[in-house]
């Protein structure tokens, strides 16, 4: 974000770098039940971002010091893999992956029934195998259709999508040049069906009137993104992925 690079022109003649409108998301395609031994599962790809989110539990909390008497403990880990992205990403947790799995793991806080399970864990991991700009969201996404598909009860899905602003334009769902070279981007979660915003994070500077248009487009983003998560599932419980 923020990075200038001359004649760079991310907004020109009414269409982005990669030749997206400025309300198009890149493609986007889920997968659930792809991991055997997980609880629920989902793999994920949208523009070059290769996702894979695994769920283990309601399972019994360890240690047990680390148990609540009256509900499930979520554990979320986001993590990038060492090939992610172009430099090799140190192992082990950063700076950056501790807030987003903190962040990541408030929202799904909102929506699970962790009263039901209690003294449980529930185990939500996170691999962004390849990145491309906007993991926080896509990784969010995944582990709502991984959780789905082990059967947790929730509120809601969560479905996640950022926007964010480039050349003075605000649009929707920033590529890896439109967030490196940008001036803003604002990652959101919310709960469709409910409409309750449950993360959002703003990187860069927006004026009001900017803020309100980049929550409308990622707002509209969300619910197409949605439509793709139900899909998924309906294909999956449909018996037509992987023989299930
Ligand atoms: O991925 P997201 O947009 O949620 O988070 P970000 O911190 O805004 O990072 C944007 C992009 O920068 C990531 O998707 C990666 O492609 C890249 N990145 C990287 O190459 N190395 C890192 N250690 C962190 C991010």
């Amino acid at each position: 974000m923020g990075m200038k690079k001359e004649g760079l022109k991310l907004f020109e003649n009414g269409k982005r770098i990669d030749g997206r409108a400025y309300d198009e998301l890149r493609p986007i395609k889920m997968e659930v039940g792809v991991l055997k031994r997980a609880d629920g599962s989902c793999y994920l790809e949208w523009g070059g971002n290769k996702v894979l989110a695994a769920v283990y539990g309601p399972r019994e909390c360890l240690p047990r010091h680390t148990q609540d008497p009256l509900k499930a403990r979520i554990n979320y880990r986001y993590n990038m893999a060492p090939f992610s992205t172009d430099e090799r990403v140190r192992p082990g947790p950063s700076r950056r992956s501790i807030e987003i799995s903190k962040l990541s793991k408030e929202a799904l806080e909102h929506v699970i029934f962790t009263e039901y399970f209690p003294k449980t864990s529930i185990d939500i991991f996170v691999e962004i195998l390849q990145a491309d700009a906007g993991t926080r969201c896509a990784g969010l996404t995944a582990a709502s259709l991984a959780l789905a598909d082990a059967g947790i009860p929730m509120k809601s899905l969560i479905t996640a999508c950022a926007a964010g602003k480039i050349d003075g334009k605000v649009v929707l769902d920033l590529g890896k040049l439109e967030d490196n070279f940008g001036e803003a981007d604002l990652p959101i979660a919310y709960m469709p069906r409910t409409k309750e915003l449950v993360y959002l994070q703003m990187d860069g500077d927006l004026t009001k009137d900017e803020f309100k248009e980049a929550l409308r487009l990622a707002l509209k983003g969300c619910d197409e993104i949605y439509r793709i998560q139900r899909d998924a599932l309906k294909k999956a419980y449909e018996g037509e992925v992987n023989g299930r």
